[in-house]
């Protein structure tokens, strides 16, 4: 007997009428049209079955603060971490952690089911710290959260910064963050960006760096990155987090770039949303857009995922934990129009992000934990367009959230009265 089946669903991958067998919180076959005896049968009636979403870069600390004490006023990154630095002293754990748990329901509720979340190291107190710990205690049944240790105020250019970092990895914090273009110098910069490598090497941890957030093209900090990464055999476990300088840089210098960033495997997280309001802030016109090469980066073979970085928090003011919002930013920004490049955006903010994070048992595959999200959609590229309703959600085949069907109900004489937005079902 089965704990759950899912009957006629469509897979990314385009096989449509499949079923999906689930026992003991893991998927025990994936063939089509499979007729089985289930405490629960799901008709899925040809829509999208995804595994869930992921996030592989978010600042859950700040979430939810929108307007406290005041709103960003220019826009600008600089501003937000000014305003982030305003907002520090007077954070409560409980609020903190209200919010966050808010944020979770929120992201249950859209099928986001893993994030990355990275918690400011900078204040001695790790206020900060000890409550996403605490979220992530509390939250780990339904959401895989990950933390990473992120020296806001740079970790060389705070007191302590160094200390309080390594503090929150003592405390449990799982990757090693950074923030190289913030530090006072180009030179500090990329001596903070060893040191936290060689951090990450000593304690066998992964590496995700904030780096070249910054219109600047001579911000090269992604560079030293690559190096100290293939320099301590951290290949495939370090993420250059936003890299926008990348996409003001020389390109005869792209052209060596991307190559010493494939020799170290390093992973790349690119934030659309937050990207394409915060960057370009400086220019008149044209306006550059800021985002990372995304598409050059994915031709060269490197992983690339997309984060929401924010929501509703002093740098972004909108969101809400819809990784299929930033999926159809990206693909506008990066221009990323053809079937396949629009298959690679829902990629981005699924598999790939999931490799970034190194989660275990994620997928569609027999063996894989039986966690999936049902879109109103009929394939990955619909499910962008129309940032799919989330019918289902489940976790180790465990239900966590239903939204019911939109359906528009129409007026119109001589026209149908029932409206989706979907494409014609085959089924
Ligand atoms: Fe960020």
């Amino acid at each position: 007997m089965l704990d759950l089946l899912i009957q006629n669903a469509t897979l990314p991958d385009g096989r449509r009428q499949m079923s999906v067998a689930v026992r003991e919180g893991k998927i025990v076959e994936v063939a089509a049209g499979l007729i089985a005896a289930a405490q629960d049968t799901v008709d899925a009636q040809g829509f999208l079955l995804s595994p869930p979403f992921v996030d592989a870069h978010f600042h859950m600390d700040a979430t939810l603060s929108y307007g406290l004490p005041r709103v960003n006023q220019s826009g600008t990154l600089l501003e937000g971490i000014a305003l982030w630095g305003e907002l520090k002293p007077l954070l409560t754990q409980e609020a903190l952690m209200e919010r966050a748990l808010t944020y979770c329901d929120w992201a249950v509720a859209k099928g986001l089911l893993a994030i990355r979340s990275h918690v400011d190291t900078s204040d001695p107190s790790l206020l900060a710290v000890d409550a996403l710990l605490a979220v992530k205690k509390q939250v780990a049944p339904y959401i895989d959260l990950q933390l990473v240790a992120f020296p806001q105020d740079g970790v060389l250019r705070s007191p302590g910064g160094l200390e309080n970092l390594k503090r929150a990895l003592d405390k449990g914090v799982d990757v090693v963050g950074g923030i190289p273009h913030f530090e006072r110098t180009m030179s500090d910069g990329a001596l903070s960006v060893k040191l936290l490598c060689e951090l990450a090497a000593q304690r066998g941890l992964l590496v995700d760096m904030h780096c070249d957030e910054s219109d600047d093209p001579l911000s090269r900090h992604v560079e030293t990155l690559a190096f100290e990464t293939q320099r301590l055999g951290l290949q495939g476990r370090a993420t250059g987090s936003h890299l926008t300088s990348m996409h003001s840089m020389d390109n005869y210098y792209v052209s060596k770039l991307i190559p010493l960033m494939m020799e170290a495997q390093l992973q790349v997280v690119s934030n659309p949303l937050v990207n394409i309001t915060l960057q370009g802030r400086h220019d008149t016109y044209p306006k550059r857009r800021g985002m990372t090469r995304v598409p050059e980066l994915l031709a060269a073979g490197i992983n690339v995922a997309f984060g929401h970085d924010d929501v509703m928090d002093p740098w972004y003011s909108l969101g809400s934990g819809d990784m299929l919002e930033v999926a159809h930013m990206g693909l506008h920004v990066a221009q990323m129009t053809s079937q396949a490049a629009m298959r690679q955006c829902f990629d981005a903010v699924t598999t790939s992000a999931a490799k970034v994070m190194h989660l275990k048992g994620y997928g569609l595959e027999v063996g894989c934990d039986a966690s999936f999200v049902l879109l109103q959609a009929r394939d990955p590229v619909e499910a962008i367009r129309l940032r799919a309703n989330r019918l289902k959600v489940w976790k180790k085949g465990t239900l966590l959230a239903e939204t019911v069907e939109v359906v528009a109900k129409l007026h119109v004489q001589g026209r149908p009265e029932a409206v989706q937005f979907v494409s014609n079902r085959e089924n």
